[in-house]
């Protein structure tokens, strides 16, 4: 009897154990001044601070309601696992000039074990600064600022949210490792410039799972030094569609290894899954294992791309080829409607020829019609149906 009552008191122990260390301390904004349609930046500031000193895994809760914020930077590291849940919509500064110019309105950065989650909106209101976007022409363009930035973020997590206008790219992706989006939406006009979704650079392991991303520009792009990438299910449309690059245009760029795109619908995107890099540069680096799987696309202007010769608004002066080697590609299971006769054009660079590319089982057609295919500097191993080739 002594040595079951022990048995019980133990597992009693064991239990409470782990119950206190599952325990998590809230933080609710509203318990920091936070008030409806009223600025949340320093309640959200301070309740932050709170809950990233805690001992026991935290949480900061922002509740239903419309709040307005300016620029913040949420920076670790934290003592513990730390959570924002924000249910509520919260707006940025209408006028770019309110956000002084910061490349992103909302920052998290340098923290493990952070998630991001709930039923909450970040609007970028950017409609006012998109009309002031002229960086293509002009080299003093206003600096518009990016939904946001994560930063330096270790195994977390972005789940739920919706990134709503943004005045630049949605979301900035750098220096992460194991950093997973679940069930994001996010969504601006297809006629908004540069609001590209998702933006990755110099991370490792990211993966975006469940997700709609419709905007005026790209997808999903990587950066230089994105690694072991994966985009699972995920609906693109409108916008530029998922984009490799472009590559090749500034210094100690990093190589881009390892990307997995499966089970995607790109829809009324001007190109479906591309990689492209600028000719005439020194740049030196690589892009490999770039692997593209179960895709339908819907009239999709260029569904298949690989375009080292990309210049846009006839920047490139010295039209010598790209130095980016892409090598271990492949496309496999693609089907759909192109919005073009030219299904695929894998133009790869003259001094460094793309290899290992492999194209399997495409089948996309133009108004009910065979679509075409071109190659320029690669051989392909082609399998399965494949649309006609031409020179
Ligand atoms: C994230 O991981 C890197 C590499 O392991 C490490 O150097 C860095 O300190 C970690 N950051 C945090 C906030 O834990
Ligand atoms: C990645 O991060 C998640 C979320 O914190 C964690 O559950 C998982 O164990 C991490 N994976 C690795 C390989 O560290
Ligand atoms: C795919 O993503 C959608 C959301 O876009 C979600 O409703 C669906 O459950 C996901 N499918 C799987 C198998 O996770
Ligand atoms: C594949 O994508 C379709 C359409 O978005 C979705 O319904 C399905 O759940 C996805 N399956 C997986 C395994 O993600
Ligand atoms: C197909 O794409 C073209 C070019 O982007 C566009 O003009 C056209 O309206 C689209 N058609 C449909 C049915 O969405």
């Amino acid at each position: 009897m002594d040595t079951k009552l022990s048995i019980s008191a133990f597992t009693l122990f064991l239990f409470l154990a782990s119950y206190v260390r599952a325990e998590t301390k809230g933080f609710d904004v509203t318990k920091y001044g936070a008030k409806p349609n009223s600025d949340i930046t320093d309640a959200l500031t301070n309740a932050w601070k709170d809950a990233c000193g805690s001992t026991i895994p935290s949480k900061v809760m922002v509740p239903k309601a419309t709040y307005m914020l300016k620029q913040i930077d949420l920076k670790g590291p934290c003592k513990a696992p730390i959570k924002v849940q924000v249910d509520g919509k919260i707006l940025a500064p209408k006028n770019l000039k309110q956000l002084n110019g910061v490349d992103q309105w909302v920052k998290f950065r340098y923290i493990n074990f952070f998630t991001l989650s709930g039923e909450g909106t970040f609007d970028g209101q950017g409609e006012m600064a998109w009309k002031h976007n002229d960086c293509g022409k002009n080299k003093n363009c206003d600096r518009l600022s990016m939904n946001f930035g994560f930063a330096f973020l270790n195994n977390s997590i972005i789940q739920d949210i919706t990134s709503k206008d943004s005045k630049n790219f949605h979301v900035n992706v750098l220096g992460c490792n194991n950093l997973t989006f679940i069930n994001m939406n996010i969504n601006a006009p297809s006629t908004s410039l540069n609001t590209d979704g998702i933006h990755i650079g110099r991370s490792t392991q990211v993966k975006i799972y469940n997700s709609n991303i419709g905007t005026g520009d790209d997808c999903i792009s990587l950066g230089d030094g994105s690694k072991q990438i994966r985009v699972i299910n995920v609906t693109c449309g409108p916008g530029h569609g998922i984009s490799v690059g472009s590559l090749g245009r500034y210094p100690n760029e990093e190589p881009v290894e390892g990307l997995t795109v499966k089970n995607c619908t790109l829809k009324n995107t001007d190109n479906g899954v591309r990689i492209k890099t600028w000719p005439g540069t020194p740049i030196i680096s690589s892009v490999s294992k770039m692997h593209f799987e179960d895709i339908i696309m819907v009239n999709v202007s260029n569904p298949i791309l690989i375009d080292q010769q990309y210049c846009p608004w006839n920047q490139c002066t010295n039209q010598y080829p790209s130095k980016i080697k892409i090598t271990d590609v492949s496309f496999k299971n693609i089907r759909g409607t192109s919005a073009t006769q030219e299904a695929i054009v894998l133009d790869c660079s003259s001094s460094e020829p793309c290899e290992s590319v492999e194209l399997n089982d495409i089948d996309l057609t133009f108004n009910g019609a065979i679509t075409t295919a071109k190659f320029a500097n690669t051989k392909p191993t082609i399998k399965g149906k494949l649309p006609k080739i031409v020179a």
